[in-house]
């Protein structure tokens, strides 16, 4: 792969195919990168690190794109273990290099790895000069942690922007959205930002989720910039769709969702699973788009995608020990931690002598601020049709 993003820039970062389950939590079905770049002018420059794992990989990477230069300093825009981990080996192969970063990330960098010397601490739009070019830094809390700033190469227009415009799934190809392709075996799309949009908003559902607020901070404060190329840590770099990849991420941080439903649900003995089988059989007969999820089987990673993509929040769940089912509780309960507003929600659910799903989730909605579509679905024991009217609920949602 093409490593060189410009004369100055090289990208020295890790395609990790290996990982099964990101944070513990979310799976990598097309893997996921961990992006660091060398900048090279008088001085250089290394930008963040990489996952622990890829200690070889990455000290090979930046050996190779420093060209015999040493390495002057290591900017830290963020301290998650995954862009941070292989700080002490960096220090141990350039023990004269310099880590710049902010006041928030010191004890990190400390608690961490016991690094305290040789720490160059910079303020907002403070800069540092490598010579022919020039670093500047502005702070982004919470996009995704509370030491997170990006860094802005003013000469190339180039962001360094940290987990904001990042994605899950591996670079195959090439680095850049001219050629970078979300997985080798995957037909190419017609671009790079298509192919890589369901990843993208699954990672920042998943992520950077709960930060809408802080994200739109960052986008403002970044709105003065001129933004030719966006080095993400995760996924493609950014140069051909710029605009849309800004654009986008605009949009998930204000929760602007296009129109259709996110169905998750779930069941003991499948008479909540026909319920939610049959709202998507009338969805689709009115041609309204909807995903259907399984709560039990399936990771909710892919739900919390769809709840951020769709307007509408259908959760299917029977009663359990008089409460909702502890899979759809876990993922209304995720639904509200990430904040997530403007939504239109549906409850649904069999009981077998006393129902409470449906009532709860409905309150857990209305405390969200989400608009119910309906009272909601809650039916005795076996799912048939005529205990629920999906087809009227249906209608609704369509606009009948
Ligand atoms: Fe990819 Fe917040 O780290």
């Amino acid at each position: 792969m093409n490593r060189r993003i410009s004369d100055r820039i090289s990208y020295v970062g890790v395609n990790d195919h290996h990982k099964v389950i990101f944070e513990g939590l979310w799976p990598l079905p097309f893997g996921v990168t961990y992006n660091s770049y060398l900048v090279r002018d008088e001085k250089t420059a290394l930008i963040d690190t990489a996952e622990a794992d890829f200690s070889r990989e990455y000290l090979e990477n930046i050996r190779e794109a420093a060209e015999g230069r040493k390495i002057d300093y290591l900017i830290v825009n963020h301290m998650e273990p995954d862009h941070s981990s292989l700080m002490k080996e960096i220090r141990e192969h350039y023990p004269d290099i310099t880590i710049v970063t902010n006041a928030k990330a010191v004890p990190m960098i400390s608690g961490y790895y016991g690094i305290t010397d040789n720490i160059k601490v910079v303020k907002e739009g403070e800069s540092l000069s490598l010579g022919s070019s020039e670093l500047v830094f502005y702070m982004a809390p919470m996009v995704h942690w509370p030491e997170t700033m990006v860094t802005y190469l003013k000469e190339e227009q180039t962001l360094f922007s940290g987990d904001a415009f990042g994605t899950f799934g591996a670079v195959d190809n090439g680095i850049t959205d001219s050629d970078a392709r979300l997985c080798g075996w995957l037909d190419a799309s017609e671009n790079c930002f298509a192919e890589f949009k369901d990843e993208m908003t699954r990672y920042y559902s998943n992520i950077v989720g709960k930060y809408g607020q802080t994200v739109q901070a960052a986008l403002k404060k970044l709105s003065g910039l001129d933004i030719r190329r966006i080095c993400s840590t995760h996924g493609p770099v950014w140069e051909q769709h710029v605009k849309d990849v800004v654009s986008y991420y605009d949009r998930l941080s204000r929760y602007e969702a296009e129109k259709g439903v996110c169905i998750a649900y779930a069941s003991m003995y499948g008479n909540t699973a026909a319920a939610a089988k049959a709202l998507a059989a009338e969805l689709a007969g009115r041609g309204v788009k909807y995903s259907l999820h399984n709560l039990c089987t399936e990771n909710v990673s892919y739900a919390y995608r769809d709840a951020f993509k769709y307007d509408t929040i259908a959760i299917g769940s029977p009663t359990y020990n008089n409460d909702i089912f502890p899979p759809a509780y876990s993922f209304m309960y995720g639904l509200c931690a990430r904040l997530v507003k403007n939504r239109k929600f549906l409850a649904f659910g069999s009981f077998t002598w006393a129902g409470a799903s449906v009532r709860l989730l409905n309150e857990m909605a209305q405390k969200q601020g989400f608009e119910l579509i309906s009272e909601g679905i809650s039916f005795p024991q076996g799912y048939s049709q005529e205990k629920c009217d999906m087809a009227s609920v249906a209608d609704i949602i369509a606009g009948k």
